[in-house]
């Protein structure tokens, strides 16, 4: 395939990609670690309450400016925890693995937590982080109970772990982004010798293949299943537009999802199914020029929407990792480090400002009129993922760096 052919909006006119060699990290971790100072310092003033007991991780600012501190039971409180280890990879600082490890001590406890599929965000981001970058046995020992509790919400007739357990209009759903939890099972297959997690994650990774996508290769956000007979009864969105609309941030779960199965199992239809969405993601006529993609690609088309920072650094870090598969390589390379361009440019907040955080304009909820144009935790993690990768390929390393045994 011709590079013309495969993204040809952003290879025409002022899309034009003349990029080599280019490596964001130094600038942008200098500005990361200024920003992450602040944050700390702003988290640790935040306190506790007897109605919030256990706050813990910066999620965002609300419509006043006031950061909003989660405990470990949200979905977003693993992220800090892996900025944190990020910038102790980047850096090498001692100091970032004492700041992080503190954040990544209290997410150990949600290992035994069945009630919920975000286990990898949580888990996996946090205490992965830290033993991929010390191999200290008490995160090995966590990874692999974090497994044992997510596959308890496998269902074998359905052939996926369920998401949400009290959204009383959907029996079993199975929301794209839940493609993110299957690399913590990989890991974990990997680290005991125990296939099962591998199992229930390539049966996910095949039912959501099956029943997720549509003709032009944009997903559903929302599949509900029978429980009983795994029949699909309804394909629906939640933070999307529309039932029928591509909500930004699923269709980059479902890129940096299907990039990962392929590492992991080497199954070339996971490899095709990432070609495809990467072509829907950046041939889309809604995709704005700096390639940062309004909050859903449907709701764009009636104008005057609300970007979605965190959809373009998802994005950016899995087309990293993307390019080292496909034949499509220097197309996805490119395509990240314009995104990559993008952000440090013009969406990084003014030093010392934001109070702490490193991207602005995401998206959390539009339906819900919640967290719209605002920093969010998750950009900030995968804009750093997606820095660290940018580096490594420019270093001539694997992009995926599994190695760790940082010594500082
Ligand atoms: N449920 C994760 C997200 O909002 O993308």
């Amino acid at each position: 395939m011709k590079i013309k052919h495969i993204f040809p909006l952003i290879l025409s006119g002022s899309f034009a990609l003349n990029v080599s060699a280019q490596n964001n990290a130094p600038k942008a971790f200098q500005f990361a670690e200024h920003q992450t100072r602040l944050l700390l310092t702003e988290t640790a003033k935040t306190k506790t309450t007897a109605a919030k007991p256990n706050l813990l991780s910066p999620r965002t600012l609300n419509t006043k400016g006031d950061l909003l501190i989660v405990s470990p039971k949200d979905w977003c409180s693993g992220f800090f925890a892996g900025n944190l280890w990020f910038l102790y990879e980047y850096t090498g600082n001692k100091f970032w693995k004492e700041q992080s490890e503190p954040f990544t001590t209290v997410m150990e406890a949600e290992k035994t937590d069945g009630g919920t599929h975000d286990m990898g965000f949580k888990l996996y981001n946090s205490v992965g982080n830290a033993y991929r970058l010390t191999h200290e046995q008490k995160y090995k020992d966590d990874i692999i109970q974090a497994a044992k509790t997510l596959i308890t919400r496998f269902n074998p007739t359905i052939g996926c772990i369920k998401s949400w357990d009290h959204r009383k209009e959907w029996k079993f759903p199975v929301i794209i982004d839940n493609m993110m939890n299957l690399e913590l099972l990989f890991e974990a297959t990997k680290l005991s010798g125990d296939s099962s997690f591998y199992k229930v994650a390539v049966a996910h990774a095949n039912t959501t293949l099956k029943n997720h996508f549509r003709p032009d290769n944009s997903s559903y956000h929302v599949i509900d299943y029978d429980p009983e007979t795994g029949k699909v009864l309804h394909k629906q969105t939640h933070q999307g537009f529309a039932d029928s609309s591509a909500w930004a941030r699923g269709q980059a779960w479902g890129l940096y999802g299907y990039t990962m199965c392929y590492r992991e199992t080497g199954n070339k239809a996971y490899l095709r199914e990432a070609e495809k969405i990467a072509k829907y993601i950046f041939s889309n006529p809604q995709m704005p020029a700096d390639l940062v993609p309004y909050w859903d690609y449907d709701a764009a088309k009636l104008g005057n929407q609300p970007r979605d920072a965190s959809a373009a650094s998802i994005a950016a870090s899995a087309l990293y990792e993307l390019s080292t598969y496909s034949k499509n390589a220097k197309i996805y390379k490119k395509t990240a480090d314009k995104i990559l361009n993008s952000l440090a440019n013009n969406y990084q907040p003014q030093p010392d400002s934001a109070r702490g955080f490193l991207l602005l304009h995401s998206t959390g909820h539009k339906p819900a009129n919640s967290e719209i144009d605002v920093p969010i935790i998750y950009a900030d993690y995968y804009y750093l993922e997606a820095l660290l990768r940018q580096k490594r390929l420019a270093d001539k390393k694997p992009v995926i760096n599994a190695a760790g045994h940082l010594k500082n």
